[in-house]
């Protein structure tokens, strides 16, 4: 029997692989998630992420920032761990809070620099919620875009040039458009976490971040994972409220969601490939039952194929790296 059709005959050599390649992996595409702290030269281990550390703004921060810079990685994401806790998380719009120093001293060392800020209240309320609580512990909704938008405004006055909420408060992205409008800051982008999933793949950064919900769970105000026909919803809706950017997380159970919003909307869209994914991957190559570099690449690509622009990923430096190795 001979075929009629032959696909094999663009698989010959690496150079015609290269030339029918159809997607394409690159350090600019990735974001990499950070975790700034108090103190002085802190690089505090967080032990389901191997390789993740709570860094404090110094030589700290800069020893990891240095290297996503040379590697060719442009864009960081911003968390911060308070010193303090509060039904409000005040530090989280003080002037001196600990993301805007990060990013104030990150301005001054790399102005090139893409700076990412998430935000939300979960990280700096005592009770771990999303949002500001009622006298019955349920998120407040509305009280919370109060916050939210004065968290924007304080992130883009110390320099932050994408201001990303993660809460799934509803009307989160216009509350924060028109708090930076009207503060001054109306060119500055807001990259929505419009559809995300209330999701065990979080475990781990909660450790990271030590945001894990004194009570409760987060499944009032993230998306049930069973639903898709409500992230189109929601993608409507934020870019109705003016988002410039939406992202899909977490991204490996969800690459049917990322599809479906790529075709959706022609906002550039982000995946986050979260801590849990990571700790798997970091698992099983730690068992030695997968190869780090050819299975991170792989999902990485696969991400980039389902429709994502840029992707949020624990393995950024890493896979730079791996990346300037093959095209060396
Ligand atoms: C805060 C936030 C979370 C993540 C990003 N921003 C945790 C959560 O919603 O519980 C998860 C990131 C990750 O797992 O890597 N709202
Ligand atoms: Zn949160």
């Amino acid at each position: 029997m001979e075929p009629l059709h032959r696909p094999r005959r663009l698989r010959r050599s690496p150079v015609l692989r290269a030339l029918v390649r159809e997607t394409t992996l690159a350090p600019h595409q990735f974001i990499a998630p950070l975790f700034v702290t108090h103190g002085a030269s802190v690089r505090h281990p967080i032990p389901s992420m191997p390789g993740v550390h709570q860094l404090s703004v110094d030589a700290s921060l800069d020893a990891e920032v240095d290297a996503l810079v040379a590697a060719g990685v442009r864009s960081v994401l911003l968390f911060g761990i308070p010193a303090q806790k509060d039904p409000v998380g005040r530090e989280n719009f003080a002037r001196d809070g600990i993301v805007s120093r990060a990013i104030r001293h990150l301005k001054d060392r790399h102005p090139e620099l893409l700076i990412m800020t998430d935000v939300c209240c979960c990280e700096y309320t005592d009770h771990g919620h999303c949002g500001i609580l009622t006298a019955h512990g349920e998120v407040d909704n509305d009280r919370t875009l109060q916050v939210l938008a004065q968290v924007a405004v304080a992130h883009a006055q110390a320099g932050a040039d994408v201001l990303a909420p993660s809460g799934m408060m509803d009307g989160m992205v216009g509350a924060m458009r028109e708090g930076l409008d009207q503060a001054g800051y109306a060119d500055r982008a807001i990259l929505s976490y419009a559809v995300k999933y209330a999701s065990a793949y979080y475990g781990p950064f909660r450790d990271a971040a030590g945001s894990t919900p004194s009570f409760g769970d987060r499944r009032q105000y993230q998306m049930d994972p069973a639903n898709l026909r409500e992230a189109r919803r929601e993608v409507d809706l934020d870019e109705a409220e003016g988002a410039d950017m939406l992202m899909v997380k977490p991204a490996l159970a969800y690459l049917d969601v990322v599809r479906e919003v790529r075709e959706r909307s022609d906002l550039p869209l982000v995946c986050y490939n979260v801590s849990g994914e990571y700790a798997m991957v970091k698992a099983a190559v730690a068992a030695g039952w997968l190869d780090e570099r050819r299975i991170v690449l792989e999902t990485l690509l696969g991400m980039r194929r389902a429709g994502a622009d840029a992707i949020i990923t624990y393995h950024a430096l890493d896979a730079a790296r791996w990346l300037a190795e093959e095209n060396a």
